[in-house]
């Protein structure tokens, strides 16, 4: 018997990138089974008859099938790939524009953007991680759902001992960027981080010898030798957004040098850049909207009525091989090195023990063992420890239906300057999202 993978959100547009992954690798994967789940029919319907023909006219002997029936899906799974997104890219672009107006960042993680995905997001993922208890309790769900940060606290505290891990492509695409400027492979380097979701910093790059090359990338970025690195993640190469955002991510380094930034501390650090560089009236939502979702599903719909996937490609990047090389590590008890995100437990020292954070751990098949950190200096830990109280509280906002703890959470987020401006914002996301929030009382 094979192993039988089920993508959840399978209708979404990260799926493609995946779904060629998991071709190419179907062997050493042991996949037999592979199922598209989504609860949107339009979506799972085009990509899973895309994927059975694409799959089928390739000579897979993979048995692709797609559903809305959550039972379904689940019955006799191994793997969960889970990336959902209540609300869709329409939801996303409408919140960036409520924060953005009224002066404050704007984006799907970072900042009140997060905290309204949050609260669309939560109550949906727990509910399947319930479902999986119930009804394959060996499967491993891999969790790329955003906003992986506060979401990765809710299912922790929820279901603390569901076979889950909780990652992020954005810590891999960085190392690899880094790597390739020493002209080096990414598996010959050993990357030290530490941090939150979207809220971390490299410490060292060992190479090889053991020897450090971070004071090297230091002393190039100070002394204006480079101003950028280049993109390890052809995915993203030519994103007018990502060009930016690894500019800025040097920027960040060159003021504050002690550690190497995630790219997403640009929205904490230096917000009043982010703000002023946006467009209102096409944020990131909408270029994804009109990019990356028309092409595929229009892709989709092509191949369909042609009867023939012969004419198309997808794509195998960073974001499809990070997930399946995880799901090989745990099948092949590899322990190999990983960024994941896990209860704290005293990894870093001088943090809540309790708290998730983002470190690295090696992955075998009984999951991830996290690797020491040891004691993190006064300006990250003041940061995340501001930031970790603002993801707890979101989730006690979501559990609880409370208006006083959203209200707490938002005042919170270091976006955020004032009551006024939080309360605000707050009741425009609320309004804008009835339906798809949790009711707050
Ligand atoms: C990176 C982050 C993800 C995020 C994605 C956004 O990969 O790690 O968490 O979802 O960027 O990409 P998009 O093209 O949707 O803006
Ligand atoms: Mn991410």
């Amino acid at each position: 018997m094979g192993n039988k993978f089920v993508m959840v959100g399978g209708g979404s547009t990260q799926s493609p990138g995946i779904l060629e992954v998991l071709r190419k690798r179907a062997k050493e994967l042991n996949l037999s089974d592979l199922v598209l789940y989504d609860i949107d029919e339009e979506r799972v319907s085009l990509l899973g008859q895309y994927t059975k023909m694409y799959y089928k006219e390739l000579g897979s002997k993979v048995n692709v099938t797609y559903t809305t029936n959550v039972d379904e899906a689940l019955k006799g799974a191994d793997f969960l790939f889970m990336q959902i997104r209540p609300g869709l890219n329409k939801q996303r672009a409408i919140d960036e524009k409520i924060c953005l107006n009224n002066g404050v960042v704007g984006q799907e993680t970072c900042g009140l953007g997060g905290f309204s995905f949050a609260m669309r997001v939560i109550p949906a993922v727990l509910e399947i991680v319930k479902k999986v208890k119930e009804v394959c309790p060996k499967a491993w769900i891999l969790n790329y759902t955003n906003p992986e940060a506060i979401l990765s606290e809710a299912i922790y505290r929820e279901f603390p001992d569901a076979n889950v891990l909780c990652i992020c492509d954005m810590p891999i695409s960085i190392e690899g960027a880094i790597a390739k400027y020493f002209n080096k492979e990414h598996r010959d380097l050993t990357f030290k981080y530490f941090g939150l979701n979207h809220f971390g910093w490299w410490t060292n790059v060992y190479d090889e010898n053991g020897f450090d090359l971070l004071p090297q990338l230091r002393e190039d970025v100070l002394s204006g030798k480079i101003d950028t690195l280049l993109m390890s993640n052809d995915e993203t190469v030519g994103d007018q957004y990502w060009v930016k955002t690894y500019k800025q991510m040097i920027s960040l380094f060159k003021r504050f040098p002690e550690y190497f930034p995630n790219c997403y501390l640009q929205y904490y650090l230096t917000p009043d850049e982010m703000v002023a560089h946006d467009d209102v009236s096409f944020t990131r939502g909408d270029y994804v909207m009109q990019g990356r979702e028309k092409r595929i599903y229009d892709e989709c719909r092509r191949v369909i009525s042609e009867g023939s996937a012969k004419d198309s490609s997808l794509h195998a990047g960073v974001h499809g091989n990070y997930i399946v090389d995880i799901a090989y590590a745990i099948i092949h008890n590899t322990r190999e090195r990983f960024i994941v995100n896990k209860k704290n437990h005293g990894v870093i020292s001088n943090f809540d023990p309790e708290a998730v954070v983002e470190i690295p751990a090696y992955i075998g098949s009984m999951g991830a063992e996290t690797i020491n950190i040891g004691e993190i200096p006064t300006f990250q830990k003041g940061l995340m420890e501001m930031q970790k109280a603002y993801e707890k509280m979101t989730v006690d906002a979501a559990l609880s239906g409370s208006y006083q703890k959203a209200l707490e959470a938002v005042m919170l987020n270091k976006t955020i300057p004032n009551y006024t401006v939080g309360k605000k914002v707050l009741d425009e996301l609320y309004a804008a999202n009835k339906g798809l929030w949790t009711e707050l009382k």
